[in-house]
Order: structure tokens, then C-alpha cells, then sequence
């Protein structure tokens, strides 16, 4: 029996300790899009004064975002006490000082405080109560800010059965890392989404000009 029957998927604490280079580069999607993306999303709704981000793990966009915004302040948090510190000390040796991290844990992050933009990327497939996660995201969005992220739904139930025979055995350990998702225990759906928030998700992907966004992967943004 693997190690996740206690936890919602695998113990991320090691996973980023122990991780090969390859392994760890499974569970940081950040890295590719994201700074550009934020880049017209700044543009078309404005740049925040403060950032959350909830299942940051290392960190790589949010990292690149306050070089470009030496202005803007970036509180970042993980479940994983590992990438935190790990962050942390990156965070020394580039001498920033706009970029912050500390351990939380969806879905009650027990953050006591407000920021313009609120960030979860590629955190909700990991996370059992998906929409309780969303609700408290969305309670830490100040008024007039914005909550961004991406979730689960039945295509990627899908998708992730078709891929998975090509996954296995693998570094990434994707069995174990989608369960919820393939036993459909945490999807999400647009309707859903606006039942929980009380106010419809727009896709972030429209917002932001990107071409053929993946229906397996929505990602959207909730106005407060
Ligand atoms: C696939 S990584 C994504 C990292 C980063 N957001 C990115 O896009 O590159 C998922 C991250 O969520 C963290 N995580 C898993 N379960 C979590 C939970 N319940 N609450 C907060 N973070 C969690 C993991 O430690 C990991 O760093």
C-alpha cells in the first residue's frame, strides 16, 4: 500500500527533499507560462499591491514576478515544509526583499490576512476538498482583488487515465499524485464553482489571449 492512504496524495514534504532534478521538474508548471501570462493579466486588470500564493512549491514564476515588481510584495506558502525552506534560502542569496514564504495547508490555509491577487496553481488536484479550498482562497482575496487558479475537472479524469499507462513506474510517482483525480473524488466544474464562490469563474486563458486553451486544464479568475 503506497504511503498515501493517510494524506490526500504523496508526502510533498518528501518528495522535494529527496526529488531527482527530473522528478521535481514533474510538479513545477509554473515555470513555463506563467510570468508572461501575469504579464497581461497585470495589464488588462491592473498590477496588485500584494500577492498569496497557496502551493507555491519552488516558486519559479512567483521568483521571476517579484524581480520584474520590486514593488508589489509576494507572501507564498506551501504544505511542504521542505520547499519552504528551500525557497527561503533562495530568497537570501538573491537578496530580495519582496518575496516571503511560509507553510500552509489547503484546504484551511489559516492565513490571516487579505491580498489583491490570490494565486493556486496546479495545487487543486492534490487537494481532496477542492471546493472548501476554493472558499477560503477566495476569503483571502481583499475586495476589488482577484483569485486565480486552475482545478480539476472531468477531462482531466480523463486525460490523466490515458496518460497514466505511458506514466508508470516513473520518478514522478503520477499514480499516487492523481488519485483524487482519477477516482473523481475532487472535480470541479464551472456551475460548481460559481455555486461555492457565488460569483461565475471567468477563464483566465480568454483574459490573457492564450490560443487553444487545454479543456483538461481550465484556469480562471474570480473578481471580488
Ligand atoms: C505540482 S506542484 C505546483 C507548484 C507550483 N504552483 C507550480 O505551478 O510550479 C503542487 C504543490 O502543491 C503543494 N501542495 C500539495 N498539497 C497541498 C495542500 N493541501 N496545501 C498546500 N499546498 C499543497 C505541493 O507541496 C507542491 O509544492
Amino acid at each position: 500500500m503506497s504511503d498515501a492512504t493517510d494524506r490526500d496524495t504523496i508526502d510533498w514534504d518528501a518528495f522535494w527533499r529527496e526529488g531527482s532534478e527530473s522528478a521535481r521538474d514533474t510538479a513545477r508548471p509554473g515555470r513555463f507560462d506563467k510570468p508572461d501570462q501575469f504579464r497581461r493579466f497585470f495589464a488588462s486588470r491592473g498590477v496588485p499591491a500584494t500577492v498569496g500564493s497557496v502551493g507555491c512549491g519552488p516558486a519559479d514564476a512567483e521568483f521571476e514576478l517579484a524581480r520584474r515588481h520590486p514593488g508589489v510584495e509576494f507572501c507564498c506558502y506551501d504544505a511542504a515544509e521542505s520547499v519552504v525552506a528551500e525557497n527561503r534560502e533562495r530568497v537570501t542569496e538573491e537578496g530580495l526583499n519582496n518575496i516571503s514564504f511560509g507553510v500552509a495547508t489547503l484546504p484551511d490555509p489559516d492565513i490571516d490576512r487579505r491580498f489583491d491577487l490570490v494565486y493556486c496553481y496546479a495545487t487543486l488536484t492534490y487537494v481532496r476538498d477542492s471546493e472548501r479550498a476554493i472558499r477560503n482562497l477566495y476569503a483571502l482575496v481583499a475586495p476589488g482583488g482577484h483569485l486565480v487558479f486552475d482545478y480539476p475537472n472531468r477531462h482531466t479524469r480523463a486525460t490523466y487515465r490515458e496518460l497514466l499507462p505511458e506514466e508508470v513506474p516513473d520518478e514522478g510517482r503520477f499514480t499516487e499524485r492523481w488519485r483524487l483525480v482519477l477516482d473523481g473524488e475532487n472535480l470541479l466544474a464551472h456551475e460548481r464553482i460559481r455555486d461555492a464562490l457565488g460569483t461565475w469563474p471567468r477563464s483566465f486563458y480568454a483574459e490573457v489571449d492564450r490560443e487553444d486553451p487545454p479543456r483538461h486544464s481550465p484556469c480562471v479568475f474570480v473578481p471580488k
